[in-house]
């Protein structure tokens, strides 16, 4: 096999594409670079003391985990002296974190999950890192609003999944390629280009255990794959569940399937629990890259305008025609209801 590496890869792209600027290939190259250590750290777990809650709570109310906190602040540290970054956002911090003065200013915006399934860290189950590259419109100083774009404004996104294998998958608006960490030699090895998600699907990801709050056309859905050969889908229907957004979205990219994480009336008032920002929009941005498609239930997660940083969004992606058909139930329903 002919070792590619990620920097090989970054730089081939932009002398195919011209999509991946100088600061942009060091943007990732440093997210890149944080992930491994990351991925240090929670191989470590309790030997290293990463385990745990760090009884603290984060804008959204949920307790962090030490790994949360420890992974906020490796993106932080990696990313703030590169001169690449005008700010970034994170799912652990309340507002936006700016370069400090003594670094020079980019012109990019970074948001991320520093750890995702933060669930899944004590009991030795896959998870994450997530993150979004924007630019930032040019004009002096920087500020939330600048933030707020749709996530079809996205230059590059991808995540990193800590599992058997530490991979990292990352894509510039021109396909989704897949590197998996070699830890022998310390580097980012591509291993798949050109990911597809096929079409069609056997295989759907929900939280079961909510179904009694969800909307009807989430449940008429679940309940037609349910019904299986005999139903209306004449096809059995098999269910994942890992409750790490990465490791679904991973095994999705990688065999296709739907993951959905509907609006239910537990927080009526919540539009979903994922946060378009640093999850649904990057996941999103890769999912219709290799073929998928992603919408909250009514309109397309990219085209979604954020009115605030921790914005939260009802989220169903994947093989393209379950996406289809899911957001069709919903928009019939919307239909049913006018009349
Ligand atoms: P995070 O750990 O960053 O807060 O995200 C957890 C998310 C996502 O990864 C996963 O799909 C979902 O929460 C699981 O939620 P439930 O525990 O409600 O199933
Ligand atoms: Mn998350
Ligand atoms: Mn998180």
């Amino acid at each position: 096999m002919k070792i590619i590496s990620l920097t090989q890869y970054l730089v081939e792209q932009q002398r195919q594409h011209g999509n991946i600027p100088g600061q942009l290939r060091l943007l990732i190259e440093v997210v890149a670079r944080a992930c491994k250590r990351i991925s240090i750290s929670v191989n470590k777990g309790a030997l290293g003391g990463v385990l745990g809650s760090a009884q603290t709570e984060n804008v959204q109310g949920e307790v962090q985990k030490k790994l949360d906190i420890i992974s906020n602040e490796v993106l932080i540290e990696a990313n703030e002296w590169g001169g690449h970054l005008a700010a970034l956002a994170s799912e652990e911090m309340d507002t936006i974190h700016l370069v400090p003065n003594r670094y020079p200013q980019g012109e990019y915006l970074l948001m991320y999950d520093p750890l995702d399934g933060s669930s899944n860290i004590d009991v030795n189950v896959s998870i994450g890192t997530i993150f979004s590259v924007l630019k930032k419109a040019d004009h002096e100083g920087v500020s939330e609003r600048d933030f707020l774009q749709p996530g079809a404004q996205q230059v590059a996104a991808g995540y990193c999944v800590y599992g058997p294998q530490t991979m990292l998958v990352l894509t510039v608006g021109d396909g989704v390629a897949m590197f998996t960490l070699d830890r022998e030699q310390g580097s980012w090895t591509l291993t798949q280009e050109n990911v597809r998600i096929p079409e069609d699907t056997r295989e759907f990801a929900i939280n079961m255990s909510n179904m009694r709050h969800w909307d009807a056309p989430v449940k008429r859905y679940i309940d037609e794959c349910l019904a299986g050969a005999e139903g209306p889908r004449g096809k059995d229907f098999n269910m994942r569940w890992i409750a790490s957004m990465v490791a679904d979205v991973h095994r999705i990219l990688t065999r296709g399937g739907v993951f959905m994480y509907p609006w239910d009336k537990r927080e009526p008032q919540k539009p979903g629990k994922l946060r378009l920002m640093y999850e649904a929009n990057p996941m999103g941005f890769l999912v219709e890259q290799a073929g998928g498609a992603a919408t909250n239930g009514r309109e397309r997660i990219l085209d979604i305008v954020p009115s605030k940083l921790h914005e939260r969004v009802s989220v169903i992606l994947g093989s393209k025609n379950e996406v289809e058909r899911v957001t069709r139930y919903h928009l019939e329903a919307t239909e049913e209801a006018s009349k």
